[in-house]
């Protein structure tokens, strides 16, 4: 399958929906309606469960639905973005009460475990709808600039509907995984352990650098040069404080949902009889991050929060000097 814009499809004339206005979603709900406006089409139709947090979609001309319901009853494509399992089943549920949706796609771009995506997928079969996982790669700033990376697992009827509103609009590009939806997020889940292995070496690179007296910069630099983007990017999420962002500031990704996106990982592979010992030992300190938080207030975390772990296990304070100095300013 290739992209629309490779294809040159046209545009289908579809009534796209938007559940989940967090982060991520926020950010993907927002490109999407900038380019169905550029297009000449409907504008996005929305709802959020704290209503606020659509008033800035709300002002560049979204349509705010009232509930679930609502958006499903008057969208063709419903695309979701929530935290987990749990709110996914119970966004999809609303879905299903609908009674008729029949013709209507479902597209789930959260970080679910595959077997919840498999018996959705089988729910929404079962009454006729369509039904896609579209898990994404990349953090909040990525997607406020529509260069995320989507899995897409799902049928090619559904792909060729749903295709035009992803390369170029929300992704840099979709990687094709197949026909089953789960096989997305078995990919995610994949690149979850593959990435909290990766803030664990780098947060020990950090903290190796700071005590040998290299210097962090040193070692962002060569990251930047020489290791890639993802690197680069979670060495900055540590320098710049990131992981431990300030009270009035929101995570790029919440301590809480990596725990979870490792967690899937860690439970598809032990079911397998594979041992992920590297994303076992940054899963152990992302849960003592966790306990951090909860000593400090519920101070938000981000997922990266294993750095100050890292750090206190080398005798270092939890918090970089760039953390405490704006932690002072507030
Ligand atoms: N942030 C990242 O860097 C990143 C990167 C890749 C993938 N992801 C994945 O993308 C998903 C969204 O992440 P995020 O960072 O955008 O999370 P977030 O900012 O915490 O937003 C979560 C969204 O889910 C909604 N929600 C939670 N429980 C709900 C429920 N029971 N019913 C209805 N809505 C509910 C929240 O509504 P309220 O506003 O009412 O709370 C909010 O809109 C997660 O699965 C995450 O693992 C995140």
């Amino acid at each position: 399958m290739a992209s629309a814009s490779a294809t040159n499809t046209p545009l289908p004339d579809l009534r796209i929906g938007w559940i989940g206005l967090g982060s991520m979603g926020g950010a993907m709900a927002k490109n999407i309606h900038k380019y169905l406006l550029s297009q000449g089409r409907q504008p996005i139709r929305f709802f959020n469960r704290t209503a606020s947090r659509g008033d800035a979609l709300e002002a560049i001309g979204g349509i705010r639905c009232k509930d679930v319901t609502q958006v499903a009853r008057e969208s063709d494509v419903i695309f979701i973005s929530a935290s987990d399992d749990k709110a996914v089943k119970s966004i999809v549920y609303q879905i299903l009460d609908l009674g008729d949706v029949a013709d209507k796609i479902v597209v789930d771009t959260t970080t679910i475990h595959p077997d919840t995506t498999k018996e959705l997928a089988a729910k929404l079969s079962n009454k006729g709808a369509g039904f896609a996982a579209t898990p994404v790669f990349g953090a909040t700033p990525v997607a406020e600039e529509g260069r995320l990376l989507v899995a897409f697992g799902g049928s090619t009827a559904v792909y060729e509907k749903v295709a035009p509103f992803l390369k170029d609009v929300i992704a840099r590009e979709v990687l094709v995984v197949g026909e089953k939806p789960e096989k997305a997020s078995l990919l995610k889940t994949t690149g979850n352990f593959l990435m909290a292995g990766l803030m664990e070496l780098i947060a020990e690179g950090h903290v190796f650098a700071e005590k040998t007296g290299l210097g962090s910069a040193a070692l962002e630099r060569l990251l930047e040069l020489n290791f890639g983007p993802v690197a680069y990017s979670d060495s900055v999420r540590m320098t710049t404080g990131v992981y431990a962002p300030g009270r009035d500031q929101a995570p790029w990704s919440d301590l809480d949902l990596g725990l979870k996106d490792v967690g899937h990982g860690i439970d598809c592979a032990g079911r397998t009889g594979v041992e992920l010992k590297v994303a076992n030992v940054a899963f152990e300190n992302m849960k003592r991050a966790k306990e951090y938080s909860d000593k400090n207030g519920g101070r938000k975390l981000d997922s990266s929060s294993l750095y100050g772990i890292v750090r206190e296990q080398a005798g270092l304070d939890f918090r970089t000097e760039v953390v405490q100095k704006r932690d002072e300013e507030k």
